[in-house]
């Protein structure tokens, strides 16, 4: 491996050396077959064997019952947006949702061109800095669902247990899925675009429970019914074949780790690094409230632009990479998802410790 600068970027995101080393291998020549990863048909023996081995997987990592089916779709998590709706809602059905940051907001567009959506909570008014607590909001018992997102990437919002409803929730896990064990069977579905946690662009992973299947209008286009890809296995046209075999690999890196519960305590240590650094040096400022703060996203602020703009320069000349926050919030966002090493958390602390001491 060439030496590697610390890549905080809110995604694609950086990504464990040695899937990239093995990705590397078989893309040239896959178990000595003679041809690389990306040359061989979805319907071989040899791709089959990989898409039931990252289900499998999946299924073992993330302890998903038998009645849920796991997709491996195309279009981004942004097509799921739509995705979603289509297939649940229809006319005279309503669905419920939380507008905890940009990508929600995003999601209640497109549901509303499907059904009749309640916004039952919104934080917008405050830059999203907070989630809803328990009884902030009411759900409506006839609506199909309530829609959350789970970790809101932008600003660095992590909902730390999730709302309770007599409904099914239907979940964007985007930026935190297979950070942190969690009970899916409350949930109808749960989707998440693989480049932040899982993978490569280019895959989006769709987990729905089976009796949601069949709620889905008879003038539905194919390709956007979940029956459709349910029935087929994820291959009722050409899948990501190269994204669903790199997911595979992550996975198994998760797996030797020692799963989620593992996965979670390594995410947690990382993030109260960084946030002891934000809160005992009197210097940054973060965007989330305390009690919703994200263990993947870490958005925070200098006390000006300028010095904004000189920590990013002096970051970046250190290796220390895509540090630059979102627009809609201003200055620095960490991005420390699952793959991201410890030493480059270290290094970051290190930096805000000395640019604090000598612009301070
Ligand atoms: C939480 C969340 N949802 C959805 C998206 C959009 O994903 P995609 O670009 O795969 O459509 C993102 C992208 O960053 C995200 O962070």
């Amino acid at each position: 491996m060439p030496d590697r600068i610390f890549n905080f970027s809110p995604g694609p995101g950086t990504m464990p050396p040695e899937v990239l080393a093995q990705a590397a291998r078989d893309i040239v020549n896959y178990q000595d077959r003679g041809m690389g990863i990306i040359e061989m048909s979805h319907r071989s023996k040899d791709f089959m064997a990989i898409t039931a081995e990252a289900e499998q997987l999946l299924r073992e990592l993330m302890d998903i019952p038998n009645n849920y089916k796991v997709l491996f779709l195309q279009g981004g998590a942004s097509t799921q947006f739509a995705m979603v709706p289509m297939n649940l809602l229809g006319p005279g059905k309503k669905a419920c949702y939380l507008n905890t940051g940009v990508w929600a907001k995003k999601a209640i567009k497109e549901a509303k061109l499907f059904g009749d959506i309640d916004v039952a909570y919104s934080s917008e008014a405050d830059v999203y800095n907070h989630l809803p607590a328990e009884g902030d909001y009411q759900v409506d018992p006839a609506a199909e669902y309530l829609y959350f997102v789970s970790n809101n990437t932008i600003y660095g919002t992590q909902f730390h247990s999730f709302p309770a409803a007599q409904v099914p929730l239907v979940c964007d896990m985007s930026s935190d899925i297979l950070s942190r064990p969690f009970d899916i069977r409350p949930f109808g579905v749960v989707f998440a675009g693989a480049q932040k946690n899982m993978g490569p662009a280019g895959v989006t992973t769709v987990i729905i429970r089976e009796d949601l299947l069949d709620r889905a209008p008879e003038n539905l286009p194919t390709m956007f019914k979940y029956r459709t890809h349910a029935d087929n296995g994820s291959m009722f046209n050409t899948p990501p074949c190269f994204a669903i075999y790199t997911v595979g690999l992550v996975l198994k890196w998760i797996k030797k780790l020692g799963g989620l519960a593992a996965m979670e305590r390594i995410n947690r240590e990382k993030a109260a690094l960084l946030y002891d650094a934000i809160d005992r040096l009197d210097f940054y400022r973060g965007h989330a409230r305390t009690e919703c703060r994200s263990m993947m996203n870490v958005p925070f602020n200098l006390p000006t632009p300028e010095l904004e703009a000189k920590f990013i320069e002096e970051a970046t000349a250190r290796g220390l990479d895509g540090l630059k926050g979102h627009r809609s919030v201003g200055g620095c966002r960490a991005s420390i998802y699952n793959a991201f090493p410890r030493e480059g958390v270290e290094k970051l602390v290190e930096l805000m410790e000395e640019f604090a001491r000598k612009n301070g």
